[in-house]
């Protein structure tokens, strides 16, 4: 078998973080368990490009209970967690992803697993999907997935100009996805990564989060329950009037840069704090990104202002400016849950990862009759996911009287 990882010696210590991964994935556990029994995906090569952490090892170990041949690379070049690719590569999986590795080897790691002719791809921001339209064309899988926003905007893109070849189920469009990994996921990673970087105190600080997405909306909930200032930049007026009506001040980036202690991009754009807003901010303020690629901090211009930064903590760079001012900036600005944390935590995944592996599911069953388009999941597999959690959390669920159920469809019976 083939693989590139750090530190096979990390395994047992992976294989430890693995476990205690799963079982808080429920969802996931009895997807396990269905998939053993029936193997939707038997003899199916899934070639995942996701961030190498416990919870990816989770669902990598569920596609293979299915049938599948799993095999995975990372989908940012800082978020991998060598013990766990360690521990997959022990389990007879081959991992090709080693945390901190340079572009080149990225790179090298999404064609490693496209060498295996995978029949199932995964993607968390479109990069192998990237290279599976402009350098491995010769290669021809049923379908892909795609975990996040990001991603899912790159292959609207590519299937609006024509490009897209195959069909993809965008996992991210789910609710049980979108409406938990994103909120409440990002919310507690991104300051828990923050957290781990600088170690300041949150409360009373000011906090700028830009972006108010579901990610945007998570991280700003969650830096307000640590007692901070939220302030909000938005472009978007409905979603600034909303972040309004939930408490937060709402500045736009050249006013909030002038008083933000700690900043957060959630945007999914770039040079969203540029050189204009370096020029203006506090001395010590601290910069992360939350957002899926490297881009939303103009790191560039950060360098031509101050010169090469130095680590003045694990995951932390220093800047300083002519003036003196000091600007940090988190995890080398790529995401800061990933980078300075350990990512979502597990009870969130279970909803996105099962998402996944029913989306691999979903491909096969459909195999030759799906256009190559952007599809979303079916509501129903929505609906059970969220019920298999509910149930595996201990709530109940009511029910509709059938009474109410013809009510409801009726249009009969107004004001009485
Ligand atoms: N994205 C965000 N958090 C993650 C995690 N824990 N595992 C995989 N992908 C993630």
């Amino acid at each position: 078998m083939q693989f590139d990882i750090a530190t096979p010696t990390l395994s047992e210590e992976g294989a430890r973080r693995l476990e205690w991964a799963g079982r808080r994935m429920p969802v996931l556990a009895s997807l396990r368990e269905r998939f053993r029994q029936e193997k939707p995906l038997e003899g199916r090569t899934v070639a995942a490009c996701l961030h190498v952490t416990a919870e990816t090892a989770n669902l990598m170990l569920a596609l293979r209970d299915a049938g599948a041949r799993p095999a995975l690379c990372a989908s940012n070049p800082l978020s991998t967690q060598d013990d766990i690719a360690a521990a997959l590569v022990a389990e007879g999986i081959p991992v090709f992803a080693v945390r901190g590795e340079d572009s080149d080897t990225y790179y090298g790691h999404i064609h490693s697993v496209l060498d295996l002719e995978p029949d199932i791809t995964m993607d968390d921001g479109a990069d192998l999907a990237t290279i599976l339209h402009t350098t491995r064309t010769e290669l021809n899988p049923v379908g892909s997935t795609e975990e996040t926003t990001t991603g899912v905007i790159r292959l609207r893109a590519m299937a609006e100009d024509g490009t897209l070849r195959v069909p993809v189920v965008a996992v991210n469009d789910s609710q049980t996805k979108h409406l938990f990994d994103n909120r409440y996921g990002t919310g507690q990673s991104a300051m828990d990564g923050i957290i781990r970087a600088s170690n300041v105190l949150i409360a009373g600080s000011n906090v700028v989060v830009v972006g108010y997405g579901d990610c945007g909306r998570g991280v700003a909930d969650r830096a307000r329950g640590l007692g901070a200032h939220v302030i909000v930049v938005e472009v978007d007026a409905v979603r600034a009037i909303s972040a309004v009506m939930d408490g937060h001040r709402v500045l736009t980036a050249d006013d909030a840069a002038e008083i933000g202690h700690i900043f957060i991009t959630v945007t999914g754009n770039k040079h969203v704090l540029r050189r204009r807003h370096f020029e203006r901010m506090r001395n010590g303020a601290i910069l992360a990104n939350a957002g899926h690629f490297d881009i939303e901090l103009e790191l560039t211009a950060l360098e031509e202002m101050a010169g090469p930064s130095r680590p003045i903590r694990a995951n932390l760079d220093e800047y300083v400016m002519p003036d003196g001012r000091r600007i940090l900036i988190a995890a080398e600005g790529r995401l800061v849950n990933l980078g300075a944390a350990e990512g979502h935590p597990a009870d969130v995944m279970d909803l996105s990862f099962s998402n996944q592996a029913l989306a691999a599911e979903w491909l096969v069953q459909n195999e030759g009759a799906l256009e190559p388009q952007i599809y979303t999941l079916p509501a129903e597999l929505d609906a059970e996911v969220a019920r298999i959690k509910l149930e595996a959390l201990g709530f109940g669920l009511e029910k509709l009287t059938d009474d109410q159920v013809s009510y409801l469809s009726g249009w009969q019976e107004g004001t009485a």
